[in-house]
């Protein structure tokens, strides 16, 4: 039976059903030694990576498999896969776009309404029965706000359409594009005419800490960032840096550089809204994912065009 790899835990329903299909090989469970024998003795075998789109499909496994026939993404970022080599080795590659937009743009908003009210700290006062001994302080209002939407694709324009119930959307984006936002033309302008700016732009060698110091300063003291895109678009030391000195007014991440190690200097931030990368982790989205990730093996496997492919 030809095998696959999986690389991080998913949805059971989704693994009983890669089971149904492949020998499985949960190789997130195995350390570096074993991995190291596994692959000297059955590499061959390996016609299918599955993985999160926070882990992708690392370079050094996919040259370790000769017969590699997919690399299938649990999500839409694959930036954690060398497209370049997958095309050279004839090596598909998919996602599942369109499964988890209004997931990532729920949550979006989720996290700029409970940053800017200190909902999560809030509950904690009450849960501490904190609350007969003093009141809870004063949050910011969400309505009225200049919200700034990094990236406007399917994602970023999702939650462009949201915020755009709360107050004024701008955005930049590669080029400007025919919608009711005001389009700004960098992403250092963007920072200077918002006060909430949100990272929903794709991750790449250019994006990669596009949001650094200069940026941080031009959102300023009355300026709050929310990142769902990935930690790597954010320069995560001089954000907290930035949070330290009170050079931005608070943050909220979904995301974040090293996952799931996450700096203590963010956790313990009073500043700071904290959530496990789970923009897409609902019941039905991850089931609408794993149909997708489902129908690309079974497509690729029968030598036949995936419906998703990037690769
Ligand atoms: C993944 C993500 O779905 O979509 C992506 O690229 O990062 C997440 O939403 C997550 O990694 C679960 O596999």
């Amino acid at each position: 039976m030809s095998v696959a790899l999986q690389l991080n835990p998913f949805s059971a329903s989704l693994e009983a059903e890669l089971a149904r299909r492949l020998e499985v090989v949960r190789w997130f469970e195995l350390d570096h030694g074993e991995r190291a024998a596994w692959l000297g003795a059955r590499g061959a075998e390996v016609v299918a990576i599955v993985a999160g789109g926070h882990i992708g499909g690392p370079t050094e496994l996919i040259q370790a498999l000769p017969q590699l026939k997919i690399v299938a993404i649990n999500g839409v970022g694959f930036d954690k896969v060398d497209l370049a080599l997958a095309r050279s080795r004839g090596v598909r590659v998919t996602t599942t776009p369109g499964a988890l937009t209004d997931d990532v743009a729920d949550l979006a908003v989720g996290l700029i309404i409970s940053l800017l009210r200190q909902i999560p700290a809030a509950d904690i006062h009450v849960r501490a029965g904190a609350w007969p001994f003093g009141e809870w302080p004063l949050g910011r209002k969400v309505t009225g706000r200049r919200f700034g939407v990094l990236g406007l694709g399917h994602i970023g324009g999702a939650i462009a359409r949201r915020l755009a119930a709360f107050g004024p959307v701008a955005y930049t984006s590669r080029a400007a594009k025919p919608v009711p936002y005001e389009f700004q033309p960098n992403v250092l302008a963007l920072a200077g005419a918002c006060d909430v700016l949100v990272v929903a732009c794709s991750a790449n060698a250019s994006t990669r800490h596009l949001v650094d110091a200069p940026v941080l300063d031009a959102l300023g003291p009355e300026g709050w960032l929310v990142n769902v895109s990935r930690g790597s678009v954010v320069d995560e030391a001089a954000l907290i840096q930035a949070l330290g000195a009170q050079r931005i007014a608070g943050a909220a991440l979904d995301v974040f550089e090293d996952e799931p190690r996450v700096p203590e200097a963010l956790r313990a931030s009073p500043r700071v809204v904290l959530t496990p990368h789970i923009a897409s982790a609902t019941v039905e989205t991850r089931a609408a994912m794993a149909a997708l990730v489902l129908a690309n093996i079974d497509a690729v496997l029968r030598g036949e065009e995936p419906p998703t492919p990037v690769v």
